[in-house]
């Protein structure tokens, strides 16, 4: 077990229990692209560390890519809009899109980001998400892959931050309010 941070209230995720749900995902994966070649994007910041997991946990012959959107305006509020503050580099016309998301929330960001790359007239498009809190979803957007449904509470760790911290943890932690409230 790792040494907990002191700005965690507990660990909702051990980096054992993570390890152990992200082989069974990748798997069922490599199942559903059996023959084909998807293209697995990284939505960055928040999956870089799943991402990285996932992937070597994947037998199936992929490409990857990377791209940083964010569906808030200029308040903390989500709106409607999307942002790409880093586009793919790759063309996905005809190709099999495998979207890596960190966590979903509002539902906003995906709704927005899987419109977008509709438009690019991908061959399809899947969504694997590490968390999922579907009682915040404000749009309908269900991922076809989760990894973990979680209550509504805010987490950190394993790739997610609070004000840009704590993305090393191993492990997926449930944020202290002293450290938000202050
Ligand atoms: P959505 O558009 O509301 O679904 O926003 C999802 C994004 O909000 C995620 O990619 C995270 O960056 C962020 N987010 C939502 N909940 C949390 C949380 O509990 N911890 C850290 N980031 C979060
Ligand atoms: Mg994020």
């Amino acid at each position: 077990m790792a040494v907990i941070h002191a700005d965690v209230e507990r660990v909702m995720l051990t980096r054992e229990q993570i390890e152990e749900r992200v082989k069974v995902v990748a798997a069922q994966l490599d199942k559903l692209y059996e023959g084909r070649r998807p293209v697995v994007i990284c939505i960055l910041k928040g999956s870089v560390v799943f991402f990285s997991d996932l992937i070597r946990n994947m037998q199936t012959p992929l490409t990857i890519d990377f791209m940083a959107v964010s569906s808030y305006g200029n308040g903390t509020k989500s709106t409607g809009e999307l942002t790409i503050k880093k586009d793919l580099a790759t063309d996905i016309k005809g190709r099999d899109v495998l979207i890596v998301e960190d966590i979903i929330d509002s539902g906003n960001t995906l709704y927005n980001l899987k419109k977008l790359l509709n438009s690019r007239l991908p061959n399809s498009i899947n969504i694997v998400t590490l968390l999922d809190k579907p009682e915040r979803r404000e749009v309908p957007i269900e991922p076809e892959y989760t990894c973990f449904v979680i209550e509504d509470e805010f987490v950190i760790g394993y790739g997610l931050d609070y004000a840009e911290e704590y993305r090393n943890l191993p492990y997926v932690g449930v944020l202290k309010r002293s450290v938000y409230e202050k």
